[in-house]
C-alpha cells in the first residue's frame, strides 16, 4: 500500500451510498445502513473481512440507495470519502439495520463501476495524498506557494480566534484546541468544517473542492460566518450579564456555536442560578484549603450532571452540609472566674470536689487559652447531676451546649458516619451536633458513656478514642464528610454510672470525677434552694400558695426515698405540687401541707391497730355487759336451773330405761 506519495487506498473500493452526511477527511460520522444494497456491503464485506484492507470502503455523499436491489443505481456523486468502518452495531428493532461508524481518510474520484450487486463496488482514483504527517500546523506551510501559505495562515488565525470565544473547559472545545496545534495545515479545512455547524451542502462543497487552494477558500467563510453569530451572540447575551457565563459555556456534546441558542430551559436557569449560590457559599465558608478543593470538585461535578440523577441530590446535600459546617465560627470564651464560681453555686449545691476540679480547669483555660484540655468524666449514682452541671459549665463559659447520648449506641457510624458510598449514608452525632450549634467550641456532654454497646456494625467506643484523644482530634475525620475537621476547641464532658464497664482505653483518656451521692442534709438543702422553687414555677404555683417546712422535707427523703440522687425527691415533690394545684383550682386556700401527704405504710399500720383496739375494748366492754346481766338474771331465777337439772336426770332415767 505504501509507495512514494505516501500511503495509498486499495484501487477498488467497495461504495457506501450515503444521503443523510457528509464524511470529510479527518473527521468521524455515525451512519445508519437499512438499504440493500448498503446492508449487503456491511454484511459481505465488512463483516466477513479479516484484513485492515477490507475494512476500508467509500463513502458516496448525496446519493440514497435504491428501495430495491433490483432498482437502477442512480448516478453517483463524482466524489467520495474513503474511510475506515471503526464499528458495526446491528439491530433488528424496529426494522434491521447497522449503524456504521466511519472515520475519513481521503477523497476519491470514481473512475468506474465494477459491478452493482450485491453491493457497488468501483474503481477509484485517490485525490488527496494520505501522508504520515509528522510536521505541526505551526511549521507545516514553510514550503508551500506564497498565496497558500497566506491562506492557511489566515484560516488558522480565524480557527484560534473561534477558539477564544469558547469556554475551554468544554471537552469538545479542548479537543478542537489540541488538534488545531498538532494537525498539519492542510488538513485543517477539512476538520475545521466537519467541527463547526455547517450544512451538508456546505461540507458538499468542501468535499468537492480538490486543490486544496479551493478548500482553503471555501472553509474560510464558514468559519467567519461563524466567529460573527457568536459575537452577535454574545453581544446579545451581554445585556443580561447573569447568562454570559452560559454563552460560553456550550453542554457537553454541543458542537459549538449554533446549539447555544438552545439554552433558554428554565430549568437550566435556577440550575445556574443554585451553582453560584452554592459557590458563592462554599468560598464565604472560610474552610480549610482541603475541604475547600474538595468542595469545588464536588462543584464541578454537581454542574455537569442533570438534576434529575439520584446523585445529584446526594452531592447537593454533601456541599449544603460542608457550607453549613462551623469551620472557622466559634463564640467568644467569657471566662471570668468568680463569676464561674457564683453560676456554679447557684445552679448546684453541694459537689464540692466537682466544682473546685471545673474551676481548676477554667482558670488554667483563662491562663492558656489554648488549652488541650483533658476530658472530664463525672462518674456516679443516678440523679446526683451529673448532666446538669454540665450543662451550667457551658453556661458558665458562655459557649453553646449539645449532649450526645450514647446509651445504647453500638454501631460505630453512628459516631464517625457512613461513607458516603452507602444509601442514605449521614454524618456521625459528633458532626451532626458541630451542625447544630453552629460553632466550633461548644461544650459537648457525652452522656452516659457506660452504656455504649458493641455489635457487628463495630466498636463506637474505638469511635470516640480518637474523638476524646486530645492529641488527634484536631484532625478527626467523618466518613461522611471525608475531610479533617478540627475538633480540639470543643470541650468534651462525659458522664456515667460506673467506670466498670468503659473500655479501659477510653477510661485512660478521661479524668474521672467521682460524684458522691447526697447527705441527708444535702438533700434538704437541695430541695429547698432548688427542687421546690422549681417544681413550684413548673406547676404555676406560688410560694405562698405551697409551703413546705424543712421537717416535711425530712419526713418525704426519709419516708419515701431511697436513693443516691435527688430524682424521686423531686417526682414527690411534684406530686404535692400536682395536689395543691387541684385544690387551688378548686378554689380552696392551702398551705398546711400535713393534710396533703399520703399516709405512710406505718403510719397506716398504726391507725388500724389503734381501731382495732377500741373496737375490741367496746366489744369487750359490751360483753361484760351482757355477762353481768346473764348472771343477774340466773340468780333471780335459780329455781329453773333447778327444775331443769331433774329433767336432765329425767333424761339419764329414760336412757337407762
Ligand atoms: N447538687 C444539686 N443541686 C441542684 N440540683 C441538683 C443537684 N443534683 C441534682 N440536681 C437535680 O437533679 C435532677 C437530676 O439530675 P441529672 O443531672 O439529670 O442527674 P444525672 O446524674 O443522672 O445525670 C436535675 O433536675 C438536677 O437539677
Ligand atoms: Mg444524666
Amino acid at each position: 500500500m505504501t509507495s512514494d506519495g505516501g500511503i495509498k487506498i486499495p484501487s477498488r473500493l467497495p461504495l457506501l451510498l450515503s444521503h443523510e452526511g457528509v464524511l470529510l477527511p479527518g473527521s468521524t460520522v455515525r451512519f445508519s445502513v437499512d438499504s440493500p444494497r448498503n446492508m449487503q456491503l456491511v454484511s459481505q464485506r465488512l463483516l466477513r473481512g479479516t484484513s485492515l484492507k477490507s475494512t476500508i470502503i467509500g463513502v458516496i455523499p448525496n446519493t440514497r440507495d435504491p428501495e430495491h436491489d433490483t432498482d437502477d443505481l442512480p448516478t453517483l456523486h463524482k466524489i467520495g470519502t474513503a474511510g475506515i468502518a471503526v464499528q458495526v452495531v446491528g439491530s433488528n428493532w424496529p426494522k434491521p439495520h447497522y449503524s456504521l461508524l466511519i472515520t475519513g481518510l481521503c477523497r476519491f474520484r470514481v473512475s468506474s463501476l465494477l459491478k452493482e450487486r450485491p453491493f457497488v463496488l468501483a474503481e477509484v482514483e485517490q485525490l488527496d495524498k494520505l501522508d504520515q504527517y509528522t510536521t505541526p500546523a505551526t511549521e507545516g506551510a514553510a514550503a508551500e506557494d506564497e498565496e497558500l501559505g497566506e491562506l492557511s495562515k489566515k484560516f488558522y488565525q480565524a480557527a484560534v480566534q473561534l477558539l477564544g470565544m469558547l469556554d475551554m473547559s468544554v471537552p469538545v472545545v479542548a479537543k478542537f484546541r489540541r488538534l488545531l496545534d498538532s494537525l498539519p495545515r492542510e488538513t485543517l479545512p477539512d476538520v475545521v468544517a466537519s467541527m463547526i455547524r455547517t450544512s451538508n451542502k456546505e461540507k458538499l462543497q468542501v468535499l468537492d473542492a480538490v486543490s486544496l487552494e479551493e478548500r482553503f477558500k471555501k472553509a474560510l467563510p464558514m468559519l467567519t460566518k461563524q466567529i460573527e453569530g457568536l459575537k452577535l451572540l454574545q453581544k446579545t447575551r451581554k445585556m443580561n450579564p447573569d447568562n454570559e457565563k452560559r454563552v460560553l459555556s456550550v453542554r457537553k456534546g454541543g458542537v459549538f456555536p449554533g446549539r447555544q441558542f438552545n439554552l433558554d430551559g428554565e430549568d437550566e436557569e435556577e440550575d445556574g442560578d443554585d451553582a453560584v449560590a452554592l459557590e458563592k457559599k462554599v468560598h464565604g465558608a472560610n474552610m480549610p484549603d482541603a475541604a475547600l478543593r474538595v468542595c469545588l470538585k464536588e462543584l464541578k461535578r454537581l454542574k455537569k450532571m442533570p438534576q434529575s440523577m439520584p446523585e445529584y441530590a446526594l452531592t447537593r446535600n454533601y456541599l449544603d452540609l460542608m457550607v453549613e459546617l462551623p469551620w472557622s465560627k466559634s463564640t467568644k470564651d467569657c471566662l471570668d472566674i468568680r463569676a464561674a464560681r457564683t453560676l456554679l453555686d447557684n445552679d448546684h449545691y453541694a459537689m464540692d470536689k466537682l466544682k473546685r476540679r471545673v474551676l481548676e480547669y477554667l482558670a488554667v483555660r483563662q491562663l492558656k487559652t489554648s488549652l488541650k484540655g483533658p476530658i472530664l468524666c463525672f462518674v456516679g449514682p443516678p440523679g446526683v447531676g451529673k448532666t446538669s452541671v454540665g450543662r451550667s459549665i457551658a453556661r458558665t463559659l458562655g459557649r453553646e451546649f449539645h449532649r450526645i447520648a450514647l446509651g445504647g449506641v453500638c454501631d460505630q457510624s453512628d459516631i464517625r458516619g457512613h461513607r458516603r458510598t452507602y444509601v442514605g449514608s449521614m454524618p456521625g452525632r459528633i458532626i451532626n451536633g458541630l451542625k447544630t450549634v453552629g460553632v466550633n467550641n461548644p461544650v459537648f456532654l457525652l452522656d452516659e458513656v457506660d452504656k455504649l454497646g458493641k455489635s457487628l456494625q463495630g466498636d463506637p467506643a474505638a469511635a470516640l478514642l480518637e474523638v476524646l484523644d486530645p492529641e488527634q482530634n484536631h484532625s478527626f475525620t467523618d466518613h461522611y464528610l471525608n475531610v479533617a475537621f478540627d475538633l480540639s476547641q470543643v470541650l468534651f464532658i462525659a458522664t456515667a454510672n460506673t467506670t466498670a464497664t468503659i473500655p479501659p482505653a477510653l477510661l485512660d483518656r478521661m479524668e474521672v470525677l467521682q460524684v458522691p451521692g447526697y447527705t441527708q442534709e444535702e438533700r434538704v438543702e437541695i430541695a429547698h434552694r432548688h427542687l421546690i422553687p422549681n417544681q413550684l414555677e413548673q406547676h404555676g404555683l406560688t410560694p405562698q400558695q405551697l409551703h413546705i417546712p424543712q421537717e416535711t422535707t425530712q419526713d418525704i427523703i426519709s419516708r419515701y426515698t431511697r436513693e443516691a440522687g435527688v430524682r424521686s425527691l423531686e417526682r414527690k415533690i411534684g406530686a404535692i405540687c400536682r395536689a395543691v394545684a387541684v385544690k387551688v383550682a378548686e378554689g380552696h386556700r392551702v398551705t398546711k401541707t400535713e393534710d396533703l401527704i399520703p399516709e405512710s405504710p406505718t403510719q397506716q399500720g398504726g391507725k388500724t391497730l389503734k381501731n382495732l383496739q377500741k373496737e375490741m375494748q367496746s366489744m369487750l366492754a359490751s360483753m361484760l355487759c351482757f355477762y353481768v346481766i346473764i348472771l343477774s338474771w340466773f340468780k333471780m331465777n335459780n329455781w329453773q336451773c333447778k327444775y331443769q337439772l331433774p329433767t336432765c336426770n329425767g333424761l339419764q332415767h329414760q336412757c337407762t330405761h
